[in-house]
């Protein structure tokens, strides 16, 4: 059984929706303090009063795109704040569907910064030692299976998590030196607000699957045990979550 103590303090981002909201309140129940940052204040505060231990639950409202070279310091006061981390599952990010001929630098830029620098820099600042409890220090970041199957349209957003994907593996042998973990998950089509706005095209997709789209504790139970000690000997590793799409 997966059990934290309070001292246990991990940081969520993406915390007021879908799968970082799922991953944030299973880490609480479990007894772990978790520092949940999105921009929506509203929104973090419906997460807070879900949450089994409200009072290790604690929102910080943040756009991590307003600044990405500040995220370190960001960060840093987190851990004045609060103390030093065991860890971070890193959930924020958005979905683009557009065709190359409707590629322009900007729209690829917001899903690149969100998707791909704003992890990489909470990840260098989780990753000093200032900020961290040392060994068994564990990140989990929410990549997607859209950058295995890499399909129309998908370009900007399958290249984001791509690129996260094999970051994260080359993150993982550095902080391997110093017995931390890091591991990122690639769900295919989970229930949450991002896929509820694709309606049009769910009735189809979700035909695909056996067992149907996934729920947001599918992802938060392979999250929280990445997280644990019982993963003790799991890194650099990219868990597809696919409920059977194959
Ligand atoms: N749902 C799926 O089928 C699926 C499949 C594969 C991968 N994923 C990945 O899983 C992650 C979570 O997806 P989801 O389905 O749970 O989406 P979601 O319900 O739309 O949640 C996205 C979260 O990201 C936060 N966020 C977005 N931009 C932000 C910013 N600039 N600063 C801070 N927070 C920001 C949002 O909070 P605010 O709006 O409050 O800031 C929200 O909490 C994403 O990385 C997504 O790519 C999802």
């Amino acid at each position: 059984m997966i059990e934290f103590s309070a001292e246990s303090r991990f940081i969520v981002t993406g915390a007021s929706s879908g799968i970082g909201e799922g991953i944030a309140l299973a880490l609480n129940a479990l007894g772990a303090s978790v520092i949940a940052i999105a921009r929506d204040e509203n929104r973090l505060e419906n997460a807070r009063k879900k949450a089994k231990n409200p009072e290790s639950f604690f929102t910080v409202s943040k756009d991590l795109c307003a600044d990405l070279n500040a995220l370190p310091d960001f960060i840093k006061s987190l851990r004045e704040q609060y103390g030093k981390f065991a860890g971070m599952a890193y959930c924020a990010g958005i979905s683009l569907l557009s065709p190359l001929r409707s590629y322009n630098q900007e729209s690829a830029q917001k899903v690149f910064d969100i998707n791909y620098f704003a992890p990489i820099q909470t990840a260098k600042a989780l990753l000093d030692k200032r900020n961290n409890i040392g060994a068994q220090t564990s990140i989990v970041f929410i990549a997607s299976i859209a950058a295995r199957i890499c399909d129309k349209s998908q370009l900007i957003y399958a290249g984001s998590k791509a690129a996260l994907i094999a970051s994260a593996k080359s993150i993982s042998k550095e902080a391997a030196t110093l017995k931390m973990r890091v591991n990122t998950i690639s769900p295919a089509d989970i229930n949450t607000p991002m896929t509820a706005n694709l309606a049009a095209m769910r009735d189809d997709r979700e035909k695909l699957y056996p067992f149907g789209f996934g729920a947001v504790e599918d992802v938060a139970n392979l999250a929280v045990f990445l997280l644990s000690d019982k993963a003790s000997w799991i890194t650099g590793q990219d868990y597809v979550l696919d409920g059977g799409l194959g």
